[in-house]
């Protein structure tokens, strides 16, 4: 038996991929904030699976204390069976204004990007050859195939975690496609990082998906609409589906031998595809990842 850890495992996709890696065998740290919810997810787990191997692990992606304590409780093997696969998939969009999180940071970065940084890039070398690590990301960073998001609007690092002054629902949304680019050059550089180690690095994008709660900041009305119709929009839009069928496709990449050699890739649901143009960019990938070492260095000194 093998641990993978999922970030946002409570619902949707993070709790759909859970379960089926539960009843392939895995143990599972599942990775919630709040108490209650983790364990309601553990029992919704058990429920399913009998025979499930489930550890809830308290993790705010948006309090970088919290990943800091996370990554400690992980580093002390305890008796878990040896970790194998990382998969970041918690993630928010915001768009009624400007939030930032407990460390000052913008809420979105924050929690979609900066919170798996610190917590991906320090248990990477934990990781045995042959590891796993995949990153949720979104086919909404491309403006190609964003269907109707807003393009990101990558500026400095240091800038995307002061946040911008648009505070106008499609502000919220250019800050969620900019986390999930944010994503992309997160598993560009970590694979090249890595690639001598064997542990590989891949990014998915589910499609979209009606039936999660990543709507829940939307007005009620808009998110009862969008459940309504959850069913229609996931069998009859090009590159829609529901959480259940996008989990098949995660859990796939987290533990098939057809992945064994893949690293640096992009899934869009069972395909390998292309991301973004804009989305290939060492200079950037690089800055980022230098950055956001500094912004984690420096919000953990603040608060130590
Ligand atoms: N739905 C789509 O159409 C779609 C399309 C493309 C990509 N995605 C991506 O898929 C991933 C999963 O989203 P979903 O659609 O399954 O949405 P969801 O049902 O809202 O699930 C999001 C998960 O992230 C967790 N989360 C949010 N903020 C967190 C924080 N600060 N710390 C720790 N966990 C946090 C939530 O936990 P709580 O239960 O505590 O809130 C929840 O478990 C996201 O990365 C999203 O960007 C979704």
């Amino acid at each position: 038996m093998h641990t993978v850890v999922i970030t946002g495992a409570t619902t949707g996709l993070g709790l759909r991929t859970a379960t089926r890696l539960a009843a392939s065998g895995w143990h599972i740290v599942l990775g919630h904030r709040g108490q209650s919810r983790g364990q309601e997810a553990a029992e919704r787990i058990r429920r399913q699976v009998r025979q499930a191997s489930v550890e809830p692990m308290e993790i705010d992606l948006a309090n970088l204390n919290s990943v800091a304590a996370a990554v400690r409780h992980l580093q002390r093997s305890g008796d878990r069976p040896p970790l194998h696969a990382l998969l970041g998939n918690g993630g928010i969009q915001i768009i009624d204004g400007l939030r930032h999180s407990k460390d000052g940071y913008e809420l979105t970065f924050a929690t979609n990007h900066l919170g798996h940084h610190l917590l991906i890039g320090s248990l990477a070398d934990q990781l045995p050859e042959g590891g796993r690590i995949v990153v949720v990301s979104s086919g909404t960073h491309d403006p190609a195939k964003s269907m109707g998001f807003p393009r990101p609007r990558w500026t400095s690092p240091a800038e995307l975690a002061a946040g911008d002054d648009d505070l106008s629902p499609k502000g919220g949304r250019h800050r969620y496609t900019t986390s999930k680019l944010a994503n992309l050059y997160f598993v560009h550089e970590l694979a090249r990082r890595l690639e001598a180690t064997g542990i590989t690095v891949n990014a998915y994008d589910p499609g979209l998906m009606p039936d999660t709660s990543l709507s829940r900041n939307y007005p009620a009305a808009a998110q009862i609409g969008y459940r309504l119709a959850a069913p229609l929009i996931a069998a009859a839009m090009p590159g829609a589906r529901t959480s259940r069928a996008a989990s098949k496709y995660l859990a796939a990449l987290v533990e098939s031998p057809r992945f064994n050699d893949t690293t640096g890739a992009y899934f869009e649901g069972p395909n390998q595809g292309e991301s973004s143009v804009e989305s290939h960019d060492v200079v950037r990938e690089s800055e980022l990842w230098n950055a956001s070492e500094q912004l984690i260095g420096q919000a953990l000194a603040r608060r130590a």
